[in-house]
């Protein structure tokens, strides 16, 4: 069949002279670019993928359109660090010049297979606006950092029987002594599953069938996309980013959203047990997050601070989104929680420390940055309603408020020039038990805020555009409360 053609398929091999010069020009001078958090150049990131420590290495690809705030041909985008905090930026990974991936390498993760770094990805193919295939393939990373595409690639070539041409995001682990492959998959009744292959030996894979996950989707959820698995403390998880999921409650507001599921996996069977499930995260951009051992076998993950179907304030600029920080992840009381990877400490420079006690309703001011980790312990709570803003100045501020009698949290971020995303909603919130201590970390960094509550027992992510004026950080609450801190201004 014929393979479609559209202006945004092509690769960077492709651009015309000075384009893509022009482009990183363009988007260099920008404010709202991240200091510490892996962002594009220029161009639209997305999913973190491949994600790897590595003959003592950190390595980080992604998602990346490089001509457009858009989303077109991906490719493979790569950066490296020793240390999980300060990143090299690499030539692009993966160039979507083949056959078997004609418009774009799409998401996967890694493996170390024989002391190389085995990266399975999927090739997208498109026939039209809306008709499509995948590719399951592979690229392979040698110790010198060489990235060579696998000479027999596809690995799998097209989709199993019953599902449609959305089938994608392949993550690979060794389980028994053999190799398992999960990928995201549309069912042809157009409703979304996982489906499992195996392998002796991480090249030649078997069609195994559908991961019964146990839980009752709606049937509106159409495809689960990027899943992700793993042990942490005896548990077998499962992260997995399902589309079509209609808000309930606190949860789901996103246009896409992710969830975790904790239990046990068969794979004789093809069954997860499920213990427990719930959504991973409840701030506005937060997609497609991918896990992997760390230097100590510790379980970190990486997201995508970012949101489909969303135009963002920095489009105009001719860059989109950046990645979370990396977190750790563990299970406290039967849930899955995420902290900031310890690593990040290595970019705390000054420290401001101080306390502040609120004897009635009011607000004050311990700071002004763009660009900084906050630690914070209310205590003493009296108040009905407290809280932090960011970002602040007198017409702007991200605003995350505690409602002591609701018993919830929530993070608003409609009070600035350039609010976005509205159509979805300008607030998310959580339950939360709210006793007389409440504990606060937050990083944030010139236009995201990653707000961790109760060391990440709720963890909200949120993209603002803030003006240059609106450094503030304030507290406030209604009633008494005393709260102390600790603000490091952050290197980079
Ligand atoms: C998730 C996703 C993946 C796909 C990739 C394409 O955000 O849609 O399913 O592989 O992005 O960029």
């Amino acid at each position: 069949m014929k393979r479609y053609t559209e202006p945004k398929y092509r690769t960077i091999y492709d651009a015309k002279e000075n384009e893509l010069e022009q482009l990183r020009e363009k988007s260099a001078n920008s404010s709202w670019k991240p200091a510490f958090h892996i962002h594009p150049q220029y161009g639209l990131i997305n999913d973190p993928n491949g994600l790897a420590y590595f003959n003592g290495e950190f390595h980080v690809f992604y998602q990346w359109y490089p001509f457009d705030a858009m989303h077109g041909m991906k490719h493979w985008a790569h950066a490296k660090s020793n240390d999980l905090v300060n990143w090299e930026r690499l030539p692009v990974a993966l160039v979507p010049v083949e056959d078997y991936e004609s418009h774009g390498a799409y998401s996967g993760a890694s493996l170390e297979v024989d002391g190389k770094l085995y990266m399975y990805y999927t090739g997208n193919i498109k026939y039209g606006p809306v008709e499509r295939s995948a590719n399951q393939n592979l690229a392979i990373m040698d110790k010198q950092g060489e990235i060579t595409k696998y000479e027999n690639n596809p690995l799998i070539e097209g989709v199993p029987e019953g599902y449609t041409g959305h089938v994608r995001d392949p993550k690979v682990f060794a389980r028994n002594g053999r190799y398992y492959m999960l990928l995201g998959a549309q069912r042809t009744d157009l409703t979304g599953a996982i489906i499992v292959y195996e392998s002796d030996n991480a090249i030649d894979w078997t069609f195994k069938g559908e991961l019964d996950l146990k839980i009752e989707f709606p049937e509106e959820v159409y495809m689960l996309e990027c899943p992700d698995f793993f042990e942490l403390n005896g548990k077998d998880v499962i992260v997995v980013s399902p589309q079509g999921l209609k808000p309930e409650g606190h949860d789901y507001h996103n246009i896409y959203n992710v969830i975790y599921v904790l239990g046990k996996l068969d794979l004789a069977s093809l069954t997860f047990e499920v213990d427990h499930y719930q959504e991973l995260e409840k701030g506005f951009d937060f997609y497609a997050p991918q896990t992997f051992a760390g230097k100590n076998n510790e379980r970190l993950l990486f997201a995508w601070a970012g949101m489909g179907e969303i135009d963002y304030p920095s489009d105009v600029e001719k860059w989109a989104h950046c990645l979370s920080i990396p977190r750790e992840l563990d299970i406290v009381n039967g849930k899955l929680v995420q902290k900031p990877a310890k690593e990040l400490i290595q970019l705390r420079k000054s420290a401001k420390a101080g306390d502040v006690v609120l004897e009635k309703a009011g607000s004050i001011e311990v700071g002004s940055a763009l660009q900084y980790e906050l630690e914070l312990d209310f205590t003493d709570i009296d108040a009905d309603r407290f809280g932090l803003e960011l970002f602040a100045s007198e017409n702007e501020g991200l605003v995350l408020e505690f409602d002591r009698c609701g018993q919830t949290v929530s993070l608003n971020r409609e009070k600035f020039e350039a609010a976005f995303g509205g159509e979805y909603g300008f607030v998310r919130s959580s339950e939360l038990k709210i006793d007389d201590k409440v504990k606060v970390q937050v990083f944030a960094d010139r236009s995201i805020a990653e707000v961790f509550i109760n060391d990440g027992e709720v963890v909200f992510t949120a993209r603002v555009f803030p003006e240059e004026e609106s450094k503030g950080i304030k507290i406030f609450a209604d009633g008494k409360i005393s709260c102390k801190y600790e603000k490091h201004e952050l290197a980079q």
